[in-house]
């Protein structure tokens, strides 16, 4: 179900891509990565770059693939548990994602006018491990075609919530 909604929705980005790779522009190493934060893009563009990643980093959990090709390997990072440097949050989310099932939901809010993505998610902590449902947002920075810049906000859900749909549409 997910995969083929995937599918539909993702075919459109792909074909845009295919277009950016194939122009003659200065694109460092097309075959690994989209980022080079002195190219200019288009807002349709912005909106293809973070939904492909979303799709790729958060539901296909390719978290290595996702970064190289669209996040500075110089990432700004303000997690506190996190280093500066995509390779510190692809090691940090493989960790703690190997704990938990999902996303399960997502909304995905793109700023293309001050260059800004933001990706709200809903996580299942696996059986057995005793976590929580999880509420994450993550925004991410432009520059160019490259995200350069991290930030999140990480909630588990308090055993006595009050809130009948919490993390949810
Ligand atoms: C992370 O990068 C920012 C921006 O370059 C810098 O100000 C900050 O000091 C760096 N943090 C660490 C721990 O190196
Ligand atoms: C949750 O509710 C139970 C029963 O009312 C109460 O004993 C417990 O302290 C509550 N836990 C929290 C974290 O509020």
């Amino acid at each position: 179900m997910r995969s083929q909604f995937a599918l539909i929705v993702f075919a459109a980005p792909f074909a845009l891509f295919h277009g950016i790779l194939a122009a003659p522009s200065c694109i460092p190493d097309t075959s690994t990565t989209f980022c080079d934060p002195s190219r200019p893009i288009t807002g349709s563009q912005m909106r293809s770059i973070f939904n492909t990643f979303v799709d790729q980093f958060y539901f296909k959990r390719d978290f290595q693939g996702a970064m190289k090709k669209f996040v500075s390997s110089n990432l700004i990072q303000h997690n506190p548990q996190i280093a500066n440097g995509s390779q510190a949050q692809v090691e940090v989310v493989t960790s703690i994602l190997a704990n938990y099932d999902g996303p399960e939901f997502e909304l995905v809010i793109i700023d293309v006018e001050r260059g800004y993505g933001v990706v709200f998610n809903r996580f299942r902590g696996k059986a057995g491990t005793g976590l929580p449902i999880t509420g994450v947002a993550d925004i991410y920075r432009f520059e160019g075609s490259c995200m350069v810049e991290h930030w999140d906000v990480i909630e588990g859900l308090p055993p006595n919530s009050t809130n009948p749909m919490p993390f949810r549409k």
